[in-house]
């Protein structure tokens, strides 16, 4: 069974695209055959920093012109990147029927699969609502800033009031150290359960390192350079561990894998 993970925040530029894509070349790393679904499709950016050059992306299969299989880039450890578009209209302003067909064209996968990990773009859109709700385990990215907490808080309630999600998992980015993030974890766990009826469960933390801001220039992720690894790696290890050990929820409505009732 696949399992199938989304990486969210509501604010931009909290490390949302590099968590999603190490975490997956650590997983693959461990053995698991894993796919990162770019839907970030306004600025889908989950190419570069894998330097890898997508020449055909998910707007192609739903103007028919191929099938998944067609537009699926190798990538380093033999992750699989399902590219975004790039930023042409038709796939910013995606429809419900859109994303539905999105979210089927990737059961051509379910047996090649242990996980799909969906990179999501900033905001609370109806598509990163959509998308989000379509996984089996929601993963928020959180920085130690009032506006993350703010906007975090804005994507965990329309997931929930919307789309009835009770479980979140939760990553501190960009701590000072551990203490500081679980202290950052239990703020924001503070706020939300005052307002709802959510369950939280902090699952990991990474430092601010200069180690990864220069991962993301060299376009070669930090999981791979052993001097970043050996700086960052036991965090990520962490995350990567926890991500294996959270069972899925399994929800109604469209899901990833499961022939959901349509649109
Ligand atoms: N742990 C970290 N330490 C230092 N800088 C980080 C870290 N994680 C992310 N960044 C910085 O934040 C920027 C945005 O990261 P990105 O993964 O693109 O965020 P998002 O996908 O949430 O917009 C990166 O270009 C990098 O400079
Ligand atoms: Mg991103």
């Amino acid at each position: 069974m696949v399992q199938s993970l989304a990486f969210v925040s509501g604010k931009g530029g909290v490390g949302k695209t590099s968590l999603a894509i190490n975490s997956a070349i650590n997983l693959s790393l461990n053995g698991f055959s894993v796919a990162v679904l770019d839907s970030d499709f306004g600025m889908s950016n989950a190419n570069i920093m894998m330097n890898v050059k997508a020449d055909k992306t998910i707007s192609d299969v739903l103007s028919g012109d191929c099938v998944l299989e067609d537009i699926i880039c190798e990538s380093h450890a033999g992750v699989k990147l399902i590219p975004g578009g790039s930023g042409t209209l038709d796939t910013l302003n995606l429809d419900t029927e859109q994303r539905w067909k999105i979210i089927r064209s990737l059961d051509a996968l379910e047996d090649d699969l242990d996980f799909l990990i969906v990179d999501t773009p900033a905001g609370a859109s109806n598509s990163s609502i959509e998308f989000a709700s379509a996984v089996d385990h929601v993963i928020i990215t959180l920085v130690g800033e009032p506006t993350s907490f703010m906007d975090a808080y804005a994507f965990l309630k329309a997931l929930h009031l919307e789309k009835k999600v009770i479980d979140f998992s939760v990553i501190v980015n960009m701590a000072k150290n551990k203490d500081a993030a679980l202290r950052d974890f239990k703020s924001f766990e503070k706020i939300a359960l005052m307002f709802l009826p959510v369950n939280l469960n902090f699952i990991g933390w990474m430092p601010s390192s200069n180690d990864i801001v220069q991962s993301i220039i060299a376009r070669k992720p930090f999981i791979l350079d052993k001097n970043s690894k050996k700086a960052v790696g036991q965090c990520m290890d962490v995350i990567t561990k926890n991500i294996q050990e959270t069972l899925p929820k399994k929800r109604s409505g469209v899901q990833f894998f499961s022939s959901g009732n349509g649109v």
